[in-house]
């Protein structure tokens, strides 16, 4: 009889479990976390949406989502990181961006809805290579100034943390910034705009 009460408490605990799974499947088809980025191949064809679980995005890592055929980033910058940005703004073409290069909700020298988090296409915007990402600080190869960012191994265009091209680039503009849209704190929807922009 004590097995069939653990039994039935077990159950009803998976059954609250899969209720609130459930809940969060709602928001969109997909809800990958960090081990499994990929939409469905179908809701990506469509040019569906695509919502991410991001809490587990630890700080300093950039995680890689398919949107409409395209990488987009998602990097989790720790507060150097965000002071170093700033640090740049002499070093950028366009420091405001200025030209409509992200949504307009999305505003100011980080380019992002949350400071902690960027949300950037990694497609470069010269030719369209898919820039790497470099969070070193001055590493040899990209020199004592460099503070972190991405950097385009095609024709060496560079591009701080927050997809803001350097001066003096073969890239003409930063990265573009996709709509998206803070469904919660934990989850991420590209595609979307925010309800109240
Ligand atoms: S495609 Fe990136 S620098 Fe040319």
């Amino acid at each position: 009889m004590n097995n069939g009460d653990v039994s039935q408490g077990r159950r009803r605990f998976l059954v609250g479990a899969t209720a609130a799974v459930g809940g969060v499947g709602v928001v969109g088809a997909a809800v990958p976390f960090v081990a499994s980025w990929n939409p469905s191949a179908k809701a990506e064809a469509a040019g569906a949406p695509v919502t991410v679980n991001v809490s587990k995005i630890e700080p300093g890592q950039q995680v890689t989502v398919a949107w409409r055929g395209k990488p987009v980033w998602l990097v989790r910058r720790t507060e150097e990181m965000i002071n170093d940005i700033k640090k740049l703004n002499d070093t950028v073409k366009d420091p405001q961006s200025e030209a409509p290069q992200q949504p307009p909700y999305v505003e100011g020298i980080l380019r992002s809805l949350k400071p902690e988090l960027a949300v950037l296409v990694g497609i470069c915007t010269h030719l369209g290579c898919v820039p790497t990402y470099r969070p070193e600080i001055a590493p040899a190869d990209l020199g004592a100034d460099w503070l972190g960012g991405f950097f385009c191994p095609c024709h060496g265009s560079r591009y701080d943390l927050a997809g803001r091209v350097y001066k003096a680039q073969p890239a003409p503009l930063n990265l573009e910034v996709p709509p998206y849209r803070y469904d919660d704190d934990a989850i991420l929807t590209i595609g979307l705009d925010p309800e109240a922009a």
